[in-house]
């Protein structure tokens, strides 16, 4: 297993591209499974979760090439099962349990178990899909499902789901007939999976609003190439990093009007910002100001930027109350920042924040994707030498972020355990 040693207290200086979007390109990689022919993917970033589902794709008889382009071929699909081993690693593998079940009426994926950040069930997937008339089975901690044919109708999500929106907007592309979302997810991951689809040929209607109508179509289209949306997330870590570090950095190949939630909660803390078409610039304040958040889906402050949000405050002049209301346990980073001086209490979904004049470098521990990320940019401006085991959760979401980091300024390298 990898580590990152950080020499905290340089200030990010200069100008970095953003990567692909993870949470985009993956439910793209899924609807793959909806048609034949070669589907091409560009701005593809490196990251463990797209191996993995490559894998997962290969293993059900698809041909791939897993590098930039992403190419995928489902002609050859013949294996309709996502098996726990690699489910259990990625939760995002069930995106293929609609796509497979609107194209082979056919499908056997495990549940995906729990996750460090929580439950996180998909029963509204399995409802959806019901509704569609899908035959669904739980059994052996598998979904089994079944189906003569998908028909469109009106579906209300009791929760804004993201991948629930996207594994049944995809289904319901094949169905006879009309399907309504509604209380759909608005993120832009999920107009880009959209956008894709009706480049297939699919007729939808209202993606990034809370309905969306998909009026089923008998078959799909050849594919075209696609470019991927850039990464708003990481796009929001790297301005937590100037601000934190007391930097100034310029973003780039990002979509600001993805990220106006986070800069707008930012500019409370103090940091400036000049923003252009694709780019953002940031500068960090002398004093950082605390401020507080609640998470929401899109467009509220996403859940996503919570951790990285949490380290920035730890150094804020004031308190900050922090309240995750997607996720029932993503405060696993606390425990860690602690480690390096903050002063965070924790009450149910709630942190209070006390910012303290300095954090001091010390070993930590990833323990989820966004919790590392948290990790680092506290060990960007902690004094002294941080060392943060187990990247191979940071390596989940972020394509070689160490050394987007360097480029930026920082004293910051992989090393193994
Ligand atoms: C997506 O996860 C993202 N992953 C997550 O990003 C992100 O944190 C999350 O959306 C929220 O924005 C991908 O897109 C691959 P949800 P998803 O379904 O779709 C509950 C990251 O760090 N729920 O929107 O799994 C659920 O438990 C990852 O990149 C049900 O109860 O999240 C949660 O409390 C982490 N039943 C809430 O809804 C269901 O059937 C929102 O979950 C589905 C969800």
């Amino acid at each position: 297993m990898d580590k990152l040693v950080i020499s905290g207290g340089r200030p990010l200086k200069g100008e970095i591209s953003v990567s692909g979007a993870k949470n985009a390109i993956l439910p793209l990689m899924a609807a793959s499974l909806l048609t034949g022919g070669w589907h091409q993917f560009e701005n593809v970033p490196q990251l463990r979760d797209i191996r993995t589902f490559c894998t997962l794709l290969e293993s059900m008889g698809a041909d791939i090439r897993c590098e930039e382009p992403l190419c995928i071929n489902t002609d050859n699909v013949s294996r309709l099962e996502a098996p726990y081993d690699l489910v259990k690693t990625m939760r995002a593998s069930v995106l293929v349990l609609g796509p497979m079940v609107a194209r082979f009426k056919k499908a056997r994926v495990s549940l995906p178990g729990g996750c460090a950040i929580g439950a996180r069930p998909i029963n509204l997937h399995i409802k959806g899909l019901e509704a569609l008339g899908v035959n669904i089975e739980l059994r052996h901690g598998y979904v089994e499902a079944k189906a003569k044919r998908l028909t469109g109708t009106h579906i209300y999500l009791d929760l804004v789901t993201v991948t629930g929106t996207e594994n049944l907007m995809m289904a319901a592309t094949l169905a006879e007939g009309t399907t309504v979302l509604e209380n759909a997810a608005k993120e832009p991951e999920v107009v880009d999976l959209a956008n894709y689809l009706k480049t297939l040929g699919a007729k939808i209607k209202g993606a990034g609003t809370p309905i969306i109508t998909i009026e089923g179509v008998k078959e799909l289209n050849t594919p075209s190439p696609y470019r991927v949306i850039p990464d708003r997330i990481e796009a929001g870590t790297l301005l937590v990093a100037a601000g934190i570090t007391g930097g100034e950095i310029t973003i780039t190949n990002c979509i600001p009007a993805h990220l106006e939630t986070v800069i707008h909660k930012l500019q409370e803390t103090g940091m400036t910002f000049e923003i252009g078409e694709n780019w953002v610039k940031a500068k960090s304040p002398e004093i950082i100001s605390s401020a507080d958040v609640k998470t929401l889906p899109f467009p509220g402050f996403p859940t996503d930027m919570q951790a990285q949000f949490m380290a920035l405050m730890c150094l804020a002049d004031g308190v900050s109350v922090i309240t995750e209301q997607i996720f029932e346990n993503r405060f696993m980073h606390v425990s860690e920042l602690r480690r390096l001086g903050a002063d965070i209490s924790i009450d149910g979904r709630t942190a209070v924040v006390k910012g303290v004049k300095e954090l001091l470098g010390a070993k930590v521990m990833a323990t989820d994707l966004r919790a590392s990320a948290s990790l680092v940019l506290a060990g960007l401006a902690a004094k002294g030498t941080t060392e943060v085991s187990r990247v191979y959760h940071l390596d989940r979401g972020y394509d070689r972020l160490e050394k987007k980091l360097s480029a930026l300024g920082a004293n910051i390298v992989r090393v193994k355990e």
